[in-house]
C-alpha cells in the first residue's frame, strides 16, 4: 500500500502471460486497498476481476512461476496478498475443488487482509519487528476489515469469517475472538494455512524468503494449532511443484 493514491503496482514481466496476469491482479488489489483506505468500502465486482488472472496463471504456468513473479513486488501488502491468492488457487486445485470453490478461496485470499488498508503506514510498512503496542494495532486489521465489509454489504458469511478469523488457531490462542476447534470454519482453516506459509516465503528487504522445506517445517511444527489433515494436503500441493 502506498502513502498516497493512486496506487498502481509495478509492471513486471510484460509480454509473458504470467506477468500480465500478475499486473492485472495487482491492479485489482491496488483498487481494493485504495478504496478501503479512502472510502471505507470496497467494490465486490472489482475483487472478482482478479480471480480469472490468478486462477488462469497458476493453472497454466504453475505456482512456482507465480511466486517468482509476485515476489518482485516491493509493496509488502501487495506481495503478501498475491502470494496468498496464488497459494489458495494451487491448494484449491490440489484438493479437487470445482471452479466455484476455487473462485471462493481466491476471492477470500485477495480480501483477507483488507483491514490493513486502515492500519497506519508507519506500522504497516515498518522494516523490522513490531513492538507490543504496534502489534496490538496491527492485529486490529481483522476487525477493521470485517467492519469494512459489513459497511460495504453483500458479502457472504464465509468471506466475512475469513477476514475476521484468519488469525484464529484451533487451540484457541489466536485472535481476535479466541475461537477454537469447530468454531473455526473449513475455509478459514484453509486460508490460515496459505496465509502463514505466504508470510514465511515472502521476500522482504530485511530477510530472505524461507526455502519450501523449511517453511513447511514451520507449519508442521505448529501442531494442533492448524488442521493436520489440511496441512498434510497443503504439503503435498506445494511439494508437487
Ligand atoms: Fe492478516
Ligand atoms: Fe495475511
Amino acid at each position: 500500500m502506498r502513502a498516497s493514491p493512486p496506487a498502481s503496482p509495478p509492471s513486471r514481466g510484460r509480454g509473458s502471460v504470467i506477468g500480465e496476469a500478475a499486473d492485472r491482479a495487482g491492479s485489482v488489489l491496488a483498487g481494493l486497498l485504495d478504496a478501503a483506505r479512502l472510502t471505507g468500502t470496497v467494490d465486490p465486482q472489482l475483487i472478482d476481476d482478479g480471480l480469472d488472472p490468478i486462477l488462469g496463471a497458476v493453472s497454466e504456468a504453475g505456482l512456482g512461476a507465480w511466486l517468482d513473479t509476485v515476489r518482485a513486488y516491493d509493496d509488502a501488502t501487495y506481495q503478501h496478498c498475491l502470494l496468498v491468492a496464488g497459494l489458495a488457487a494451487t491448494f484449491g486445485i490440489a484438493l479437487g475443488y470445482g471452479l466455484r470453490d476455487r473462485e471462493q478461496v481466491v476471492r477470500a485470499a485477495l480480501v483477507h487482509d483488507v483491514g490493513k488498508a486502515r492500519i497506519p503506514l508507519g506500522i504497516l510498512n515498518k522494516a523490522g519487528p513490531l513492538d507490543p503496542a504496534e502489534r496490538a494495532v496491527m492485529r486490529t486489521h481483522t476487525t477493521l476489515g470485517h467492519a469494512l465489509l459489513i459497511e460495504t454489504g453483500g458479502f457472504e458469511d464465509a468471506l466475512l469469517s475469513v477476514v475476521r478469523h484468519h488469525h484464529e488457531l484451533l487451540d484457541g490462542t489466536g485472535y481476535p475472538d479466541k475461537l477454537s476447534g469447530d468454531e473455526i470454519p473449513g475455509i478459514v482453516r484453509f486460508i490460515t494455512i496459505c496465509d502463514i506459509y505466504a508470510a514465511l516465503i515472502e521476500r522482504r528487504p530485511y530477510r530472505e524468503p524461507l526455502p519450501t522445506s523449511e517453511a513447511l517445517g514451520h507449519l508442521r511444527a505448529m501442531g494442533r494449532k492448524l488442521d493436520p489433515t489440511l496441512v498434510a494436503a497443503f504439503e503435498r500441493a506445494v511439494a508437487e511443484l
